[in-house]
């Protein structure tokens, strides 16, 4: 059975939700505060950056499956299934996640839900935060214990938001007592992917709610292990982009996440590891958790490890440099620069007093408004123009591709190097650039 959907927060998990909702079928209302945002996704504009997603916007759009609006009484009366797609981005000052939007987006909704309806949670949250939501409900909802509430994280990676969405390797669902009619709901909604043989976990909220920062915590320890053993592999002389191969081998370890580099960034590794900490010790299990301050640690090590490459290789002061960086968005096939390594790492070789020229194929409008002292080109090659040395901070493909023959003639210094171990030693070195890589071999 096809529903009437009301999606809150229209950001990159939001309207990601929003626009895939409708292409499986539903009446999809967007709903958010921001009003610039919901005309550019009502023109059928994505106000980001995300391979495929303004196709399946546009294709909704025009179907009349899928709209936009900043009213919550609007939202209330047409849909009875909600889903909450907020931010919860860090505290400032403070490691915990802050749940304003959350909360924001029940006490404004729960008054006006008068018929029974089901709302899923899909941000991340801190365990426990469920639970007490639906507690709050109970309290502000005319229809009281007719409304529902369950959580089902959201696994989407920037970048492949749709496909994700769309044909996730799971979905999970914490439900507060089995068999109600959140779960027939929310079979009937991902009826396609059910049918798709695609994994539905059902298991309770405070579950749900681990299940999603475990996700992460796990993925940003992999990623610090592989840097960790790139540390070792620069002082010993080894390679760790050979020495990755050869453990992912091993079907228990794997390849994937296993990239040595400047490290994780974005707007989810970085906070939702320091968000679980937080919450492990407000729960009295902060031991168990650490060993995520160290991940954290070896992973902003490695932003301040890029710049000392940077200082050696322009002969130990960056005051004057000519500095190239390729790069700005946290990864490639998005314009997302919220914690960025790239453009992280060129801030800090800016306040060092190099000359940083920044480009990045899709993240240029976001860096500029984050870092606008920064000098920004309009292509690989004014970027590289004069440089003293060439940082690869995001592995776009066209960086992959670059030819090192054509940048040979602008660049002062043929100094590569290389944060994302994304280019072929062997073809820059043979076109006579001095290439370094991060845990990788000097020759
Ligand atoms: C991450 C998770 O991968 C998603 O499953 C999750 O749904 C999402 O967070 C979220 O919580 O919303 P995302 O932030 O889009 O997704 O990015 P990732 O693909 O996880 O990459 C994170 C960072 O790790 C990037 O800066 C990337 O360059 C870095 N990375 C990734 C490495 O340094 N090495 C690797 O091997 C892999």
């Amino acid at each position: 059975m096809k529903r009437r959907i009301a999606v809150f927060g229209t950001g990159y998990l939001g309207a990601t939700h929003a626009a895939c909702m409708a292409e499986l079928g539903h009446e999809v209302l967007g709903v958010d505060v921001d009003e610039s945002k919901l005309a550019k996704l009502s023109a059928g504009e994505v106000p980001f950056y995300e391979p495929g997603l303004d196709d399946v916007l546009k294709r909704n759009i025009d179907a009349g499956r899928l709209r936009f609006t900043s009213s919550y009484e609007e939202a209330a009366s047409f849909a009875d299934v909600h889903f909450i797609g907020v931010g919860t981005p860090q505290k400032k000052g403070e490691f915990g996640a802050d749940l304003t939007y959350v909360d924001s987006v029940i006490e404004a909704l729960g008054p006006l839900l008068t018929e029974p309806s089901v709302i899923f949670g899909k941000s991340t949250v801190p365990v426990g935060t469920a639970a007490r939501l639906s507690q709050r409900l109970r309290e502000i909802a005319p229809v009281g214990e007719s409304v529902e509430l369950a959580w089902n994280p959201e696994f989407l990676r920037e970048g492949f938001a749709v496909q994700d969405t769309l044909h996730p390797d799971r979905l999970v669902l914490g439900l507060e007592k089995p068999g109600g009619r959140a779960e027939e709901v929310a079979r009937e909604v991902y009826a396609d992917l059910l049918e798709e043989q695609i994994p539905l976990i059902i298991t309770d909220l405070a579950t749900a709610e681990l299940v999603k920062t475990s996700a992460n915590a796990f993925l940003a320890t992999k990623i610090s292990f592989i840097n960790a053993i790139s540390e070792v592999c620069e002082a010993a002389g080894a390679d760790v982009s050979v020495l990755a191969d050869a453990i992912g081998h091993d079907v228990r370890i794997g390849r994937h996440f296993l990239n040595a580099g400047i490290g994780f960034g974005g707007g989810c590794l970085p906070k939702d590891i320091r968000a679980f900490m937080a919450r492990a010790g407000e729960l009295g299990a902060d031991q168990a958790l650490t060993f995520l301050r160290e991940v954290d640690s070896i992973n902003m090590r490695r932003r301040t490890h890029m710049v000392e490459l940077a200082r050696e290789a322009v002969g130990g002061s960056l005051l004057g440099a000519r500095v190239a960086v390729l790069g700005a968005a946290f990864k490639p096939n998005s314009d997302d620069v919220r914690d960025s390594p790239a453009l992280n790492v060129a801030g800090q070789i800016q306040l060092q007093g190099a000359e940083v020229t920044v480009f990045d194929p899709k993240a240029m409008f976001n860096s500029r408004r984050i870092f606008p002292t920064l000098s920004y080109a309009s292509n690989v090659e004014d970027c590289c123009q004069g440089a003293d040395v060439v940082l690869v901070l995001t592995e776009w493909k066209e960086f992959r591709a670059i030819d090192p023959g054509t940048l040979s003639p602008l660049v002062k210094e043929k100094i590569v190097l290389d944060g994302r171990n994304c280019l072929d030693p062997a073809v820059w070195r043979n076109a006579g650039w001095d290439y370094r890589g991060m845990g990788r071999r000097t020759e």
